[in-house]
C-alpha cells in the first residue's frame, strides 16, 4: 500500500513585541498609507531580548506541536528546520530546538532555501516517511528577520517580522497529505536578494559591517516581478497535474510577502478571496514561518479531505508549489 505524509498537527509562536507601520514611520520616511497598499502590511511581531535566536521561537512552536498531538518528545525520529536566520551558521538550529524540546531520539538538521525552505523541508521530510523508515518527522519554519533587517532601509525593514510555526508529518495509506510537488530554483537571481557579507566569501569584517553588509539586499520591483509570474506558474502546474480545477481546492496557502502577489497567485488559480490564507496584515513576512504559521491561526477552518495549495517565492530564486490533502478535523 502506498504511503503518504501526512500533516498530523501544526505549532507556532510568534513573539509578544508589536512593530506597527505608525512605529516605523518614526523610524524611516515612510507611511502606513504606502506599506498598507504596497504590501498589505499592518504590523510585524519581533523576538526582543539579548541572545534570543530564532530557536527560542522554534521550541515554543514544537513544544507547543508535542502537546497538541499527545506525542512523546522522544517518540520524534528526524526534525528538519528551515530558517535563513540560524542562531549560528553551526551547530544547526534543529539541533538546538530539538534539545530544547526535549527531543532526544531525533537526527535533526537545517535547510536554506530562503522563503521557499519550508516547502523543500517539507518534501524533503515526506521523502523519509514515504521512504517507510521513519513515522514522525516534524519540520520547523523559524526566523528572526529583525536580525537582519535594516532598520534604516525604508524600502526593507517594513516587510519582514519573526516568527516560527512547526508541522508533524506522519505515514498515512489512506491517501492523505503531500501528494504533488514542483519545486524549482535559479542561482542567477542571488543579486538580486541576498545578505552579502557573513559567509565564507565575505567574512565579517569592520567594513562589512560599516558597510551594512550583514543585512537583507533586496532589488524589490525586480523580485516582485519574478515572484509574480514564477508562484502563479508552479500553482497552477500543480493544480493541472492533480486535475484540480478551482471549484476542487479548498485554500490556497502563499508565502506571506507581498499581499499584491498572494492575490495574482489566486486570480491565476482561479480562486476567490475567501479561499486565501492571510496573515501578512498582522505578521509580516516571517520567511521560513509564513506558510505554518498560515496552517496555525487558520488550522480550526481546515477539514479532513480538503485540498490545499502551499505555494511559496524567495531567494536563491527558489520557488515552488506543493499539493496536500489535509488529514484531520480539529
Ligand atoms: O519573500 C521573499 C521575496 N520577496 C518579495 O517577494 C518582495 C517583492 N517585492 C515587493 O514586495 C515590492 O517590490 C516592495 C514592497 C519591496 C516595494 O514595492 P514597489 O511597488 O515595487 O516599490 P518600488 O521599490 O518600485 O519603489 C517605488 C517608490 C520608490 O520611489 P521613487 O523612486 O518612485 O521616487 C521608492 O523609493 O516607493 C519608494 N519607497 C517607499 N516609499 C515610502 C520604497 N519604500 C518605501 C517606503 N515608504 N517604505
Amino acid at each position: 500500500m502506498k504511503i503518504t505524509a501526512a500533516i498530523t498537527g501544526v505549532g507556532g509562536y510568534v513573539p509578544d513585541y508589536v512593530l506597527t507601520n505608525q512605529e516605523l514611520e518614526q523610524l524611516v520616511d515612510t507611511t502606513d498609507e504606502w506599506i498598507t497598499s504596497r504590501t498589505g502590511i499592518k504590523e510585524r511581531r519581533l523576538l526582543k531580548g539579548k541572545d534570543q535566536g530564532s530557536s527560542v521561537m522554534g521550541i515554543k512552536a514544537v513544544k507547543q506541536l508535542l502537546e497538541k498531538t499527545n506525542t512523546r518528545p522522544d517518540e520524534i525520529d528526524l526534525v528538519i528546520c528551515a530558517t535563513v536566520t540560524p542562531d549560528m551558521l553551526f551547530p544547526a538550529t534543529a539541533n538546538i530546538i530539538s534539545a530544547g524540546a526535549g527531543i532526544n531520539k531525533a537526527f535533526s538538521y537545517d535547510m536554506n532555501a530562503a522563503c521557499s525552505g519550508f516547502l523543500y523541508a517539507l518534501a524533503t521530510g515526506a521523502q523519509f516517511i514515504q521512504g517507510g523508515m521513519y513515522k514522525k518527522v516534524i519540520v520547523v519554519g523559524a526566523d528572526k528577520m529583525s536580525a537582519i533587517v535594516d532598520y534604516t532601509d525604508r524600502a526593507n525593514c517594513i516587510l519582514f517580522g519573526d516568527g516560527a510555526g512547526a508541522v508533524l508529518l506522519e505515514p498515512s495509506t489512506e491517501g492523505y497529505g503531500l501528494l504533488d510537488q514542483v519545486l524549482c530554483s535559479d542561482g542567477h537571481g542571488e543579486q538580486y536578494l541576498n545578505q552579502k557579507a557573513g559567509g565564507s566569501r565575505r567574512p565579517p569584517t569592520a567594513e562589512t559591517v560599516a558597510n551594512h553588509e550583514h543585512y537583507i539586499f533586496q532589488e524589490g520591483a525586480t523580485v516582485f516581478k519574478f515572484a509574480v509570474k514564477s508562484m502563479a506558474d508552479v500553482a497552477a502546474q500543480v493544480m493541472a497535474r492533480q486535475n484540480l480545477s478551482h471549484d476542487d481546492i479548498a485554500w490556497l496557502v502563499p508565502h506571506q510577502a507581498n499581499k499584491r502577489i498572494i492575490d495574482a497567485t489566486a486570480n491565476r488559480m482561479g480562486v476567490g478571496p475567501e479561499k486565501v490564507m492571510l496573515n501578512i496584515q498582522r505578521y509580516g513576512n516571517t520567511t521560513n514561518a509564513t506558510i505554518p504559521l498560515c496552517l496555525w491561526d487558520y488550522e480550526k477552518q481546515l477539514h479532513k479531505g480538503d485540498n490545499l495549495i502551499f505555494a511559496a517565492f524567495g531567494g536563491g530564486f527558489t520557488w515552488g508549489a506543493i499539493h496536500v490533502k489535509w488529514a484531520y478535523n480539529s
